[in-house]
């Protein structure tokens, strides 16, 4: 699998929250986001940011949006295997694109330990590394490792754990 934005030299790949405005750059920070809160960001390249061409393409990126998760203090988690240490803290960054066919996934409104998709409702579970528990979806949500940096804000470890979206993406 390949995500748009993985830089082959190693430069540094922040998270930027998405908020209608391509010229926009919002860094992210913990603090803004309140325990059980969700918000929508996309990584981009450090390079990127002075230049509006490559921020728009950076947007225009299909397969890189993410849900940056908060949960509630303490809530109690059982990562996927070999992915302990992919959170920072509470927080979790996982795909937005969803594993059935590809609609964006967002918080459930109902469940607040779930993402749910809304086009034909598979559900995500935040408590087990959102492993897919209702609907049609059979992988899970793929997670981008996160951290805060000396900066104070989130940026990328490392590339998804595993393929974007639909398996069928694959084969094209
Ligand atoms: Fe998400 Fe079908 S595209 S459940």
């Amino acid at each position: 699998w390949h995500t748009a934005w993985a830089s082959p030299t190693g430069e540094a790949v922040y998270l930027r929250r998405v908020t209608g405005k391509p010229d926009e750059v919002q860094l992210v920070r913990p603090e803004e986001l309140a325990p059980g809160a969700v918000m929508v960001c996309v990584p981009f390249r450090e390079s990127e940011r002075d230049d509006p061409d490559k921020l728009h393409d950076a947007l225009r990126r299909a397969d890189s949006p993410v849900n940056l998760v908060r949960l509630v203090p303490g809530t109690p988690v059982t990562p996927r295997s070999g992915q302990e240490s992919f959170n920072w803290q509470d927080f979790y960054a996982y795909s937005r694109i969803c594993t059935h066919l590809g609609c964006p996934v967002g918080m459930d409104l109902a469940e607040e330990d779930r993402l749910m998709c809304p086009c034909h409702s598979s559900q995500f579970d935040l408590h087990a590394g959102a492993r897919p528990i209702f609907g049609p979806a059979v992988r899970p949500l793929p997670q981008l490792p996160i951290t805060v940096d000396e900066t104070g804000n989130f940026r990328a470890r490392g590339d998804f754990t595993e393929p974007i979206g639909p398996s069928f993406w694959e084969l094209g």
